[in-house]
């Protein structure tokens, strides 16, 4: 065992993530010129690793004494990934049993080269190194990433940076999930439809998303990914999450419904039928043509999240059970998997699926990828299938890093009672897109994503202060690289609304997750742009505008945009009494939150919405003295999906002392129930009258009818703003 003099508390080098298993310093450092002797020996394409190395590593080549040499040797141990490492006055010595393992020594020395974590690579003819030996290799086979490509589509430049910044970490596999409902992102060229319609969608506010892959960017991608050791899994979802197909070829579906890519996220009832063959003759031409662009034994099938509904309507789906003997339409799940896995394994291809391959009946040799609850591993580990753990409670870093914070991610225990490091492939975290764009795809897997990888590769004592220490200094050498990363227990930037009622003004309070993000603005309802003005701590702007901000960083857009709108009217500011009090969790726009000027967006949880459920709702508004009205509206919200429905009619009724009320009218909607867009409905009257108090009654939609998911679940009223002009 060798023992590291970082223990006598002198730093000596930047800090290496992840930390390798076994680091000594030999005590000083050596300089290594532009003219110091390259020799890779016993691999048989050194070019990926020559570009690697000068990469950061000004080398000219020459006569220098002073050698950075790569070496083949089996001897090494530890496996196929492992390496070792000595930097002494001779020069720069790694070996390893493999490229890879080469590769990843390469990463190591990356991170140390550099005399002062602020020195920029470019700036410097030569690098200094501490001297040092290294002996490393990964604890887990299987540090991966997901990529979800589907609700926001990344493109060739952003996924290749990503790779980079997955292998600096040491991460071997990226599961690039290609299709989802929101977006099909690989070419095929029997079914050109998937990327003529399924790659595109309209966006409620008209304008078209989307884009893909052609076969040849995907190769260029895969040889991209291998030269620096990161083999790509692509994901083709299935049965469900899949309406980017049956938009394209609607006989895919049981209903062979006409469907439009959708727009929202969430998990939708239309999947392939189970029952027709002409699904599988379909769903066998995409794999044709998609498992010859990749390189891994594995193949990524989806398999969560599938509704049943349609399959129990469909007279051939229960043909399909029928025949195959099949009690329920879990089996009838686990059948379409099984039959799927068997076309992989004729292609050479080991199926993976999420753990809903779990329910029915497990494929015997399919490889289970955990993320509802970790303890979903065990009955897999006890039925011999390998398994991938990716549980959503701490390696899902789409969820935002202020309620999953690196803390969090990296204090995770990793595996559930009773099963052990022998018994999983590996581990994985996502990056599932529904808030991800380019712009913060980075900020959200760093840094987080740096202790999962340390935890996946070497698993040291967990011992946050000493983490914690590394990883500024860490991160320190991150900015000298210009490696954007996001906060690690904090959103990229925090807002509050405040009503100036007195003044007809707005305050909004901006705080940001890091100290050089400039959340800048505008009042004409453009997207800010790098030179826009930016927010000091807080921005008054007048009611009746439109505030929408940005947060930047280094120039360029770091995250999504916010929207304010806001509205001047005769309820503004005043006092709104209420029959129930909204849910806590919506109840944030505080006691005036429906007269406020502030306009909900199309985010129910912006803060601006107040939310009830269950019941109905009744509002009543004080004017302050008897004055002409001559309408009233209640804007609502509709998203299906989250069981929040448009009350079925909101009653208007006025009175002048508020006791006796006249009716002024009713409104109602024609939203199916249905529907499954995002939409806010105005519920407004017009009628010209004298009154102090309005009262508008929300009826409810009541629970969730029977083809609902949530079925029998009670709906939710959200309301904002309630104007009266
Ligand atoms: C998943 O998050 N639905 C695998
Ligand atoms: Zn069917």
């Amino acid at each position: 065992m060798l023992a590291g003099v970082l223990a006598l508390g002198v730093l000596v080098s930047n800090p290496v993530f992840p930390m390798p298993s076994e680091m000594q310093f030999l005590g000083g450092s050596v300089t290594i010129p532009e003219s110091a002797r390259v020799v890779i020996q016993g691999v048989k394409e050194p070019a990926p690793l020559r570009w690697l190395l000068t990469s950061f590593l000004p080398l000219k080549g020459g006569k220098s004494r002073i050698e950075v040499r790569f070496t083949i040797d089996p001897s090494v141990p530890g496996g196929d990934e492992a390496y070792r490492l000595r930097i002494d006055d001779r020069g720069i010595f790694a070996s390893a049993p493999s490229a890879r393992g080469l590769l990843w020594s390469l990463q190591t020395l990356r991170q140390l080269a550099g005399a002062s974590p602020h020195e920029p690579f470019e700036k410097r003819g030569s690098r200094t190194f501490p001297k040092l030996i290294i002996e490393d290799a990964p604890k887990s086979a299987w540090r991966g990433v997901l990529v979800d490509e589907g609700r926001h589509f990344m493109g060739e430049a952003t996924i290749k940076r990503f790779i980079d910044t997955m292998a600096l970490y040491k991460y071997n596999v990226l599961h690039w999930h290609l299709t989802e409902d929101q977006g099909w992102r690989v070419e095929i060229k029997k079914h050109p439809k998937l990327t003529q319609v399924g790659a595109w969608r309209k966006e409620p506010n008209g304008t078209r998303y989307g884009g893909f892959y052609t076969q040849a960017q995907i190769k260029r991608i895969v040889k991209y990914a291998k030269e620096r050791g990161v083999t790509i899994v692509p994901e083709i979802e299935m049965p469900g999450h899949c309406s980017s197909a049956l938009a394209s070829y609607p006989e895919l579906g049981c209903r062979r419904a006409k469907l439009e890519v959708p727009t929202n996220w969430g998990v939708f009832t239309d999947v392939y039928c189970a029952g027709r063959e002409s699904t599988f003759e379909f769903l066998e031409d995409v794999l044709d043509e998609v498992i010859p662009l990749f390189e891994s034994p594995y193949f990524h099938i989806g398999g969560d999240e599938v509704p049943k509904t349609n399959w129990k309507a469909c007279a051939d789906c229960q043909r399909r059970m029928k025949a195959e003997g099949l009690a329920d339409e879990h089996e009838l799940q686990s059948w379409f998997i099984r039959r799927i896995q068997a076309y992989l394994a004729k292609n050479n291809r080991t199926l993976i699926g999420w753990d809903e391959i779990l329910e029915g009946g497990l494929a015997k040799g399919a490889v289970v990828q955990v993320w509802q609850d970790i303890e979903r591993a065990i009955p897999a580990v006890k039925a011999g299938s390998p398994v991938i753990l990716s549980p959503q409670s701490h390696l899902y870093l789409n969820r935002p890093a202020e309620s999953n914070s690196m803390r969090r991610v990296y204090e995770h225990t990793l595996l559930p009672e009773g099963v052990t490091a022998k018994d999983v492939l590996g581990h994985e975290v996502t990056l599932w897109s529904e808030h991800i764009t380019p712009d913060n795809l980075f900020a959200r897997f760093l840094p987080r994503g740096i202790a999962a990888a340390e935890m996946f590769w070497s698993d040291p004592p967990r011992d946050w202060p000493s983490f914690s220490k590394r990883m500024d200094q860490h991160l320190a050498w991150m900015d000298a690289q210009g490696i954007p990363y996001g906060p690690a227990d904090a959103a990229i930037s925090t807002v509050r609304l405040e009503s100036l009622t007195r003044e007809r003004m707005g305050r909004l309070h901006v705080e940001t997750g890091l100290k050089d993000i400039d959340v800048r603005y505008t009042l004409n309802g453009w997207m800010p742009t790098r030179t826009s003005p930016v927010i000091e701590g807080s921005i008054e702007f007048p009611i009746g505008k439109t505030l929408t901000i940005r947060p930047f960083r280094d120039g360029k857009p770091f995250d999504w945009p916010k929207v304010f709108r806001s509205i001047a009217h005769l309820a503004y500011g005043r006092r709104v009494e209420l029959n129930q009090p909204p849910a806590s969790r919506y109840a944030r726009a505080g006691e005036v939150g429906l007269t406020d000027g502030f306009i909900g967006s199309d985010d129910f949880d912006d803060g601006v919405w107040l939310g009830w459920q269950g019941t109905d709702v009744v509002m009543t508004v004080n004017l302050g003295r008897i004055q002409p009205i001559r309408e009233v509206t209640l804007n609502c919200f509709h998203q299906m999906r989250s069981w929040i429905y448009l009350p079925k009619r909101v009653r208007f009724e006025v009175s002048t002392d508020g006791e006796s009320w006249e009716l002024l009218g009713e409104a109602s909607h024609s939203i199916g129930e249905r529907d499954d867009r995002t939409l806010i409905h105005p519920f407004t009257v017009t009628k010209s009258t004298q009154a102090r108090y309005v009262r508008a009654t929300a009826t409810s939609f009541g629970k969730l009818p029977d083809w609902h998911l949530g079925a029998g679940g009670e709906t939710w009223i959200f309301a904002d703003e309630f104007t009266v002009r």
